[in-house]
């Protein structure tokens, strides 16, 4: 998937809100003012218990401490593994339990949402930011299935297909349809979604903090043929404490890799 000479820039994928390539020419379907259907939304302080799925195991787990405590495939699970060879099941899955988090928020509406899970987690993830003078905005949350549709083809039209499944899922293959995941900004906007935001101080506290708070750096630097998508420092997917401190503790960089699955390059 790396080609030779690829630079750096093209390493680094861009939001599917805002294409590098041509921004005029994507729809923003998930920014702050574009959000046209809202799903119902509680604040975290009325959310239900926890909505991981205790379902039985469905591959291979963790090797080392964990067992296999969640599904990796009912989506409603912390640990669900979505990527270009696991869809989601079913294919325009909502979450039952979105809120909108007690964080900066630089979108609104159905973009500014994720499941009460990640939403309670995000609050802490926030609030330990802020106490490290690091300035963090939720950047991109929740997208349905309608959404990441009309994001997808979006990057398609401005970049072509192979460049657009690069930097963004297809629709029912995105992780920001779980609620389970979240881009975040700097407030600053100038390296939003750019690649020099992986040096800005919220990605690089989020790289060296966000395990603690149940985050892990979903796709990390040069890992795209595993994960399919070049390095995204912004975005963040919970999968739980225990589990991203364990990934972290042994160096493991991808959910694919942790939970023994196989690389997921392309889609099949
Ligand atoms: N940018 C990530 C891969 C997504 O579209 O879900
Ligand atoms: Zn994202």
């Amino acid at each position: 998937m790396l080609a030779a000479g690829v630079s750096i820039a093209a390493l680094a994928a861009c939001t599917p809100e805002t294409p590098v390539a041509s921004p005029a020419a994507a729809p923003s379907p998930s920014g702050p003012q574009t959000a046209t259907s809202t799903p119902a939304v509680a604040t975290t302080t009325a959310v239900p218990a926890p909505a991981a799925s205790a379902a039985p195991p469905s591959s291979t787990p963790p090797s080392g401490a964990l067992s296999q405590k969640y599904s990796l495939s009912d989506p409603a699970s912390q640990w669900v593994i979505v990527n270009k060879h696991r869809p989601l099941t079913p294919l325009q899955f909502a979450p039952a339990d979105l809120v909108q988090p007690r964080v900066e928020l630089a979108v609104s509406g159905e973009a500014s949402l994720l499941n009460s899970t990640t939403a309670a987690a995000a609050e802490k993830l926030f609030a330990g930011a802020a106490s490290a003078g690091v300035n963090m905005t939720l950047a991109s949350g929740y997208r349905s299935f309608q959404t990441q549709t009309a994001t997808y083809n979006g990057y398609v039209t401005s970049r072509g297909q192979a460049s657009a499944d690069t930097a963004s899922a297809r629709p029912g293959f995105s992780e920001h349809q779980t609620g389970w995941a979240f881009d975040i900004g700097d407030g600053g906007g100038a390296c939003s979604f750019q690649p020099c935001f992986a040096e800005q101080p919220a990605a690089v506290w989020a790289k060296a903090n966000a395990f603690k708070y149940g985050f892990v750096v979903r796709y990390p630097w040069m890992l795209h043929e595993i994960t399919g998508y070049y390095y995204e420092p912004w975005h963040l997917r919970f999968v739980g404490v225990e589990a991203a401190t364990d990934m972290a503790n042994r160096g493991i960089g991808t959910l694919e890799e942790y939970f023994g699955l196989e690389a997921a390059p392309g889609y099949l």
